[in-house]
């Protein structure tokens, strides 16, 4: 029994209304609902081996096997490789290099693991074109040409790779719908058909997903509850750097990044990023911090420029780092060190636009303003940790010894750090300067110290 039902679906956030709204009820976005029809079949009357309960004693407990991805960078991101049945979502902008990724990673995997590749958005003669252009050297990764759901999964079925591959999630579509490729409706029955098959067959698959300007995975987004892994494919078209930001994983931490670069023969890892975000020299407005994205500790440099202002209100803007985390630190610094800064403009950004998540950084985006304001260079071969709290204190902070070990391997001089809760003075005694401060004021005197 089949029958047509309608449903309307918001295209931004994915949620769906028995009726039309010009505005999303959930998100707010204005005409983003669009009618779906969607025919219903009951999947309940057809099961046919059912599976049954047991106990836990009866689970064999074998470790997880991974895979290499062929890239540590991306391994690294994964958790530690690709775990066999799992289901990964990368998203990122159309040109920023997904298809590419992933077709070096396929080629390295299908060295020693049976892989398909399904491009449903070019055709065999463009994928081979980049291939050639990759310098692969495998021969028996598999690739399929194909963009109707039945047609994948019958393939899938056949091949039985241990990886497979989906690019993209939102040029596929299922003839037993009605919608149009990409939409809500479209990206997650095919997705949840590919799931249950990859979680039935042991199948790892990676699928592909294009976002929006806004950086919401349109479609997709509705997916990221779905599936295992779901990493962001991040960078500007400008540069050459392309970072792998794990948003949600189920096996390994988040925000976990990998570095790479992308040049004619296609990604190259970056073995030691914190050299592409820092520039070590000692001028007036840039501070550097280490920040902690994921378990690597991370060295880049906040800029500030901070000048008189012709406006009204003053400009203030970011890049890297969030603008209301920039207001907090300039009004304790306000209250805190006794400067009125809403007679100047402040604009803050960190080294390559990195997108640092980590509060620690407070201390060097308020270091690289003070230093800018008073055009002095921040203390020679320094860097700068620690979360600003209201009330002008400097707040502890996660991993903090893997971030000095972070510095002392660039070869930094100096750290500012909130009090250690243990004595590490010893520990790198004749290697870097730890100072331990516990408040904006403190971290004044030895920031400008020469
Ligand atoms: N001949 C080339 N030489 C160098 N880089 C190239 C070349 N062709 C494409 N690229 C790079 O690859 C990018 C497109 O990568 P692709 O994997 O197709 O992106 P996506 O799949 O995310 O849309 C381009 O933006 C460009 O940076
Ligand atoms: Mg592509
Ligand atoms: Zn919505």
């Amino acid at each position: 029994m089949s029958s047509k039902l309608s449903t309307f679906i918001c295209q931004n956030c994915g949620t769906e209304t028995s009726q039309y709204f010009g505005k999303c009820l959930n998100c707010n976005s204005w005409n983003s609902i669009v009618e779906e029809i969607k025919s219903k079949r009951s999947k309940y009357q057809d099961i046919k081996n059912s599976k049954k309960a047991i106990p836990f004693n009866e689970i064999s407990s074998k470790k997880i096997s991974r895979f290499t991805s062929g890239f540590k960078e991306f391994d690294r991101v994964l958790g530690g490789g690709i775990v066999p049945g799992s289901v990964v979502l990368i998203g990122g902008e159309p040109g920023i290099g997904k298809s590419t990724i992933v077709l070096q990673s396929a080629g390295k995997i299908s060295l020693s693991e049976k892989v398909l590749y399904v491009t449903a958005e070019e055709s065999l003669e463009q994928v081979k074109i980049r291939w050639e252009r990759l310098k692969q050297d495998s021969f028996d990764l598999k690739i399929l040409a194909e963009t109707n759901l039945s047609q994948i999964i019958e393939e899938i079925k056949r091949i039985n790779p241990s990886f497979a591959i989906i690019d993209s999630i939102q040029a596929i579509h299922n003839h037993e719908m009605e919608s149009s490729p990409g939409s809500v409706s479209q990206v997650r029955a095919c997705s949840s058909e590919l799931q249950n098959l990859a979680k039935d067959n042991n199948i790892a698959l990676l699928i592909i997903g294009h976002v929006t300007k806004d950086g919401a995975l349109a479609g997709p987004k509705t997916l990221e509850h779905l599936v295992d892994v779901v990493i962001n494919f991040e960078g500007d078209k400008i540069s050459s750097h392309r970072l792998l930001r794990s948003i949600k994983n189920r096996f390994g931490s988040t925000f976990e990044i990998g570095i790479f670069e992308m040049l004619e023969a296609g990604l190259r890892e970056i073995k030691n990023p914190s050299s592409i975000f820092t520039n070590k020299e000692n001028i007036s407005g840039v501070a550097t911090t280490i920040t902690n994205e994921g378990t690597r500790p991370l060295a880049v440099d906040i800029q500030a420029l901070v000048s008189k202002t012709f406006y009204s209100n003053p400009r203030r803007t970011t890049t890297g780092i969030n603008i209301n985390r920039l207001h907090q630190i300039l009004a304790v610094i306000e209250k805190h060190v006794d400067i009125k800064l809403s007679e100047f403009d402040c604009y803050v950004a960190t080294g390559g636009g990195f997108a640092i998540n980590d509060p620690s950084s407070d201390l060097g985006v308020a270091i690289s303003i003070l230093s800018s304001l008073k055009n002095i260079p921040p203390l020679a071969s320094s860097s700068f940790i620690g979360e600003l709290g209201l009330s002008g204190q400097v707040r502890k902070t996660n991993n903090l010894r893997t971030k000095i070990e972070e510095a002392a391997r660039l070869g930094i001089k100096n750290i500012v750090v909130p009090k250690l809760e243990e004595d590490l003075n010893n520990n790198f005694k004749n290697i870097i300067n730890i100072k331990e401060i516990s408040n904006i004021k403190e971290a004044l005197v030895y920031s400008f110290r020469q």
